[in-house]
């Protein structure tokens, strides 16, 4: 199967320009000028004209099925991808979890199982490490030749997933010798907890004091402590969904001195604030660790973006429906499941925010949807490009169609927004997976179990300091 995509502005981190793009199989063969008139045959020709054509984008951070407070996030890998690559999203990269007691093997064998035959679009893992011991160490090194190179660890969730630094200094130790990376959620769970049973003990029991426990402070030292473990460890670390100033001081400290230091941001953290979390019990659908801050933390994650303090934006899908699961928590905030959907969102949102809203170019928006994570997280140039011989995971988006979000017409699995009514500018038009179009103008032409299993590089780009 040939797909001629003609006429559209091709956008990539590097530039943009008029250009057609032939597809052959599930990779691009040609990139170029008038390719129809000098003779290019197709069997299917997409007028991408007064479009936008970008390489597909990659979240690296979803969590489909994650068992957490005591339910399940609620997409499934088919749901989830499904949703994604609505959104324009072609590949995830999501996080297998080896379970206190058991090992890296039987976690990362769980994950392939929920989604091979069942993801639509490409898939890869990272694996979430919380037992940290002899034999899970030695795993390590056969997980990043088997293509899964990144290593979550926790300071956060006492008693579920937290490590202690010295556990989180033996994985920083051996993965600084395997070659792949360590990703961190920065914040101080310990303190965390105090503050959280204080409030409690004091009635404040509405979602609201979810946000207040979990200072931005307890972001800011963990993120500190972290960066400072991985310097004396010589590995290098990605701080997952960064949502602080205080934590973005860090990174940029630490990328000033030459460290080997990284960070994504998430959407929900440009554009929700603590004020969401208001409003009674309503805010438990806004409930994600670390939590939504105060809107003065806004501007300096966009700069940090434009600055690339920062250098991808991430969702941190991990949907829980209000009714039933956000439910858990009522009475109680630390019982409220963590996690936010946002899978479908993401590129637009950072679209409209982003490059509409007058922060950064599309070619920046492209980086850090697309090619920065394709660089850090051993992807590139197979995905994350719009060049020949990398799969054709490809988007024609219009930067100029408006749409609003709704729970009412999103395809997450999830029974609720955290962008309800919210007006964007661009949308993807038609969606790409290696060749295959799965979305066309709001229908889903793709199958279950299209998507297949990435088997990763190691971290070069983040060696490169
Ligand atoms: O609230 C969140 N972020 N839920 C998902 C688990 C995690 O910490 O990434
Ligand atoms: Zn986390
Ligand atoms: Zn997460």
């Amino acid at each position: 199967m040939r797909t001629l995509i003609t006429g559209g502005t091709i956008v990539t981190a590097e530039g943009s320009y008029v250009a057609d793009v032939l597809v052959d199989g599930e990779t691009i063969a040609q990139v170029g000028t008038n390719l129809g008139a000098g003779g290019v045959s197709a069997d299917e020709v997409i007028d991408a004209a007064g479009k936008y054509v970008i390489p597909g984008a990659i979240d690296v951070h979803t969590h489909m099925e994650l068992p957490f407070g005591g339910t399940f996030a609620k997409d499934t890998f088919e749901t989830g991808t499904r949703a994604a690559a609505f959104g324009g999203t072609t590949t995830i990269v999501d996080f297998a979890v080896q379970s206190k007691g058991k090992s890296l093997r039987e976690g990362l064998d769980a994950w392939h199982a929920k989604a091979e035959g069942n993801a639509v679009v490409d898939y890869g893992f990272h694996m979430i490490m919380s037992d940290v011991n002899d034999a899970s160490l030695a795993e390590m090194d056969a997980l990043v030749a088997e293509g899964v190179p990144d290593f979550k660890l926790f300071t956060a969730y006492p008693g579920v997933f937290y490590s202690d630094d010295g556990a989180i200094f033996r994985a920083m130790q051996r993965t600084a010798r395997n070659g792949g990376l360590i990703m961190m959620h920065a914040e101080n769970g310990m303190a965390i907890d105090v503050v959280a049973a204080d409030e409690t003990d004091a009635g404040h029991t509405d979602p609201y004091y979810h946000g207040v426990a979990r200072k931005p402070i307890f972001e800011g030292e963990a993120t500190n402590r972290v960066i400072r473990l991985a310097e004396a460890a010589g590995v290098p670390v990605y701080i997952v969904h960064l949502s602080a100033t205080d934590a973005l001081d860090e990174v940029r400290a630490a990328r000033d001195r030459g460290a080997m230091a990284f960070a994504e941001t998430c959407p929900q953290y440009l554009f929700l604030s603590l004020d969401d979390l208001g409003n009674g019990f309503e805010g438990a659908k806004f409930v994600c660790s670390p939590p939504l801050r105060p809107r003065s933390h806004w501007p300096e994650l966009w700069k940090g973006l434009v600055k690339d303090d920062l250098q991808v934006v991430s969702t941190d899908h991990c949907p829980f429906d209000f009714h039933g699961q956000k439910e858990l928590g009522r009475g109680d905030f630390r019982k409220i499941p963590n996690g936010l959907p946002g899978v479908e969102d993401r590129v637009d949102l950072l679209h409209d925010g982003g490059v509409v809203g007058g922060h950064f170019t599309r070619e920046r928006w492209v980086e850090l949807i697309s090619a920065a994570p394709a660089k850090l997280f051993g992807l590139y140039p197979r995905k994350g490009a719009v060049a020949v011989g990398s799969d054709a995971d490809l988007v024609v988006y219009d930067p100029a169609a408006r749409h609003t979000i709704s729970a009412q017409t999103h395809h997450m699995d999830v029974d609720y927004s955290c962008y309800e009514g919210r007006e964007v500018v661009g949308r993807s038009d038609v969606v790409l997976s290696r060749g295959a179009v799965v979305v066309r103008d709001g229908q889903f032409s793709g199958r279950k179990g299209w998507g297949r299993f990435l088997k990763r590089g190691t971290a070069d780009f983040a060696r490169l300091s």
